[in-house]
């Protein structure tokens, strides 16, 4: 295979749709007949509604209709949790909206008023009074949190674990650093606030949603309503953001669903930017103890990582925070523990790297700690831990090049330019500060089903229901499918974020692009073995013109039931046999100069290197994108981003953009991104993935840079300067 477009910095080829707007998003598909509704939100934290008035939402003229538990027809209860049936990891939850009176959150939506128009539908939603029996609750982490217990896991995340007396040798250690941590709640806030479409046609069901998972939508869609998934079409093409945020299903999208079911009309609804989080979750907050022992040769000896966030009574997603305690450091003993509990709030969900984006900053920020007590370069100690095999359990690392990635960065950076006293460093009355720290994050494969059709007149398609967020997903499986088939990327049209196509991954976990590539490789394999072999000269499709034949096809995996077994079946192998084999991930370095200064103690961010080791590039623009995306939400979790839950009312207190501060242009440096050049030999087409490792380490290398200009170790997050000044 001669490679020419893998690689290339291709621009995306979606872009001429979405900067002329004619990319559709899911609220923006129009119905003869569309009607438009809103959410009426729960204002207790857990109760029993004893009465609900409706008459003046139902007077607002241009109302349908107003539907509670009191009217609502029924549904079925969410499906229980089974790693069997990936599907049922969509719900995120156990209620089973607008079919019980009983309130399990404060924001939880306990009505839905359809309307002709989004205006009128919103002013009558407004007009909804509800009564409570309220309920003792508990929303206050802080005074739980001794409560938590250890975290159910699975073989391939372990929530526990240890190797060696990591107690004993961390008070035994000549060098130790004993930390605690803690990390608020996060909110997504993509530009594009979840919206849904849904249209019944009988027992038939069309839906435009802006999901990361049109499959696990449609599943979970035909069990609540219970219809067949075969009749129902998910269809999203674009999701402008999701980042985690819209993996689950989520009440809103359900409750269109059976406002439209009820109504008869097509219904369209598109959450507040409140309403994204009253009735969307997010990420939990998280209490963490880092504590590190090591010889004054630098050798760690002990290393402890224990987390402990809450989940919801309701549901939620344990974040694997501990992950990178296990393949970090070549320490002598390592215990590490993930513990939860359950809190009366909205079920928790994933949030861009979860486990690792918030366990980062504990573990890189103690790290970067005990480099002081050592008096050592904090690249150095790095170095000098650098483990052969992965330290837990002794695995092979499938690919690992993090002591590369540090010495590029330095080079790039200039780090060896860095006075090591801590306030040393000053430009005019602003004090200084570098910090470096390590990113990391897994690698995984999902089923994907695709199918490739080659044209005689040397076009080609691509279909899979996989699906694009603004990431460039989509241009990078043309780039793939161009340099199987011997074409130009121009000539490759690819399908996607459609149940109507082949089924595809969902977009989480870094894993679509390796995912959909494998496949991508195998069909257009399959295609050119059934077309036969070209003449010195020739290409496929000339062979197709030459034998008459207008087109040819190749395809991976079968959408029957029983292929989706086989599918599931395979993947479940694979994953099982690869993770008892190999550690996969990918890996990376920061290094950012930050100014504070010395009176306000404002922080500003100066300038950032980013080095990764993603394995193969597929497109270098927008990996490197990626990865610099990676970087600003990085700097939000740093100093900005933080859900206010009030642990007196269990309501979010400050549910907008005004108040809940996200990184804008001016919060952000200067970003220099680099990637190692490489495959991953365990990975389809050597890729690791590269949505998520860019945010892992960047709130430690920013709380490291400011205990470089100042002295002062942060351990809360967001940096905040009334934390600097405390
Ligand atoms: Mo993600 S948090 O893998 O969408």
């Amino acid at each position: 295979m001669t490679s020419t477009a893998i690689g290339a910095p291709v621009n995306r080829l979606d872009g001429p749709a979405k900067t002329t707007g004619q990319a559709r998003y899911a609220a923006e598909f129009p119905y003869e007949g569309l009607a438009h509704a809103a959410l009426v939100h729960a204002a207790v934290a857990r109760g029993r509604i004893t009465g609900i008035e409706t008459a003046a939402a139902e007077a607002v003229p241009g109302v349908l209709a107003v539907i509670t538990h009191l009217n609502a027809p029924p549904m079925k209860p969410p499906p229980k949790r089974s790693i069997l049936n990936l599907e049922t990891l969509a719900g995120g939850t156990s209620v089973n909206y607008l079919n019980t009176g009983e309130v399990h959150w404060d924001g939880q939506p306990v009505g839905i008023v359809v309307a002709e128009t989004p205006e009128a539908a919103r002013h009558a939603a407004g007009l909804v009074r509800v009564s409570y029996e309220p309920l003792p609750f508990e929303a206050d982490f802080a005074a739980v949190e001794h409560t938590a217990a250890r975290a159910r896991g699975n073989p391939l995340m372990p929530t526990a674990g240890s190797k060696g007396d990591a107690d004993g040798a961390l008070a035994a250690a000549a060098v130790s650093v004993d930390l605690r941590f803690t990390t608020p709640r996060h909110h997504h806030n993509a530009i594009e606030p979840h919206a849904t479409t849904a249209v019944w046609d009988g027992d038939r069901l069309t839906v435009h949603d802006a999901t990361q998972n049109v499959w696990w939508l449609r599943g979970h869609l035909a069990h609540k309503f219970g219809v067949p998934a075969a009749g129902i079409r998910v269809i999203s093409p674009f999701v402008g953001g999701a980042f985690g945020g819209k993996s689950n299903v989520w009440p809103g999208t359900i409750l269109t669903v059976l406002a439209a079911r009820v109504t008869g009309r097509p219904v369209r609804m598109m959450l507040s930017r409140e309403g994204v989080y009253r009735a969307t979750g997010g990420r939990q907050p998280s209490a963490q103890r880092v504590a590190i022992g090591a010889g004054r040769d630098g050798r760690l000896t002990a290393l402890i990582h224990v987390s402990t966030a809450p989940l919801a009574k309701v549901g939620g997603w344990a974040e694997q925070i501990t992950s990178m305690a296990q393949h970090m450091y070549d320490a002598a003993a390592i215990r590490h523990e993930q513990r939860t509990l359950q809190l009366d709030t909205i079920s928790t969900s994933v949030w861009r790297a979860p486990g690792e984006s918030i366990g980062s900053f504990a573990l890189e920020s103690a790290m970067d700690e005990l480099a002081y007590g050592l008096g050592l370069d904090p690249v150095e100690l790095r170095r000098r831990n650098e483990p052969a095999r992965s330290p837990m359990d002794g695995k092979e690392f499938a690919h690992r090049r993090l002591s590369e990635c540090f010495a590029e960065g330095a080079e790039r950076f200039g780090w060896e330019g860095r006075s090591a006293e801590p306030g040393s460093m000053r430009d005019g009355r602003w004090l200084v500060g570098w910090g470096t720290a390590a990113a990391y994050h897994p690698a995984w494969l999902f089923p994907a089903n695709v199918t490739v059709r080659l044209n005689a007149d040397g076009t080609a398609a691509v279909r899979c229901g996989f699906h694009e967020m603004g990431m460039g997903a989509a241009t990078a499986q043309a780039q793939v499918a161009a340099d199987a088939l011997g074409l130009d990327v121009a000539a490759v049209t690819v399908s996607y974020g459609d149940t109507d196509l082949p089924s595809g991954p969902g977009a989480g976990g870094s894993t679509q692009t390796a995912s959909v590539a494998r496949s991508v490789v195998a069909a257009c394999e399959k295609l050119k073995k059934s077309i036969g072999t070209p003449r010195p000269g020739e290409s496929y499709a000339d062979v197709l013109a030459r034998t008459g034949r207008a087109h040819a096809e190749g395809s991976v995996g079968s959408d029957s039931a029983f292929g989706r077994f086989a599918g599931r079946v395979g993947f479940l192998a694979r994953t099982v046999r690869d993770g008892r084999r190999w550690v996969k991930a990918a890996c990376g370095a920061h290094f950012c100069e930050v100014r504070v200064d010395p009176e306000t103690f404002e922080v500003r961010l100066t300038r950032w290197t980013g080095v990764f080791d993603v394995g193969r590039v597929i497109n270098a623009k927008t990996t490197a994108s990626q990865l610099r995306g990676g970087i600003v939400m990085g700097i939000g979790i740093a100093l900005q981003e933080e859900t206010l839950l009030d642990p007196r009312t269990g309501r979010i207190v400050n549910p907008s953009l005004s108040e809940y501060h996200v990184p804008v242009h001016a919060d952000v440096p200067p970003i220099d991104i680099h990637c190692l050049a490489g495959a991953d030999p365990t990975m389809p087409l050597g890729i690791l993935g590269a949505g998520e490792v860019g945010v892992v380490g960047v709130a430690a290398a920013v709380g490291n840079a400011i205990r470089h200009a100042t002295g002062v170790r942060l351990c809360d997050l967001p940096m905040r300067l009334d934390r600097l000044l405390t």
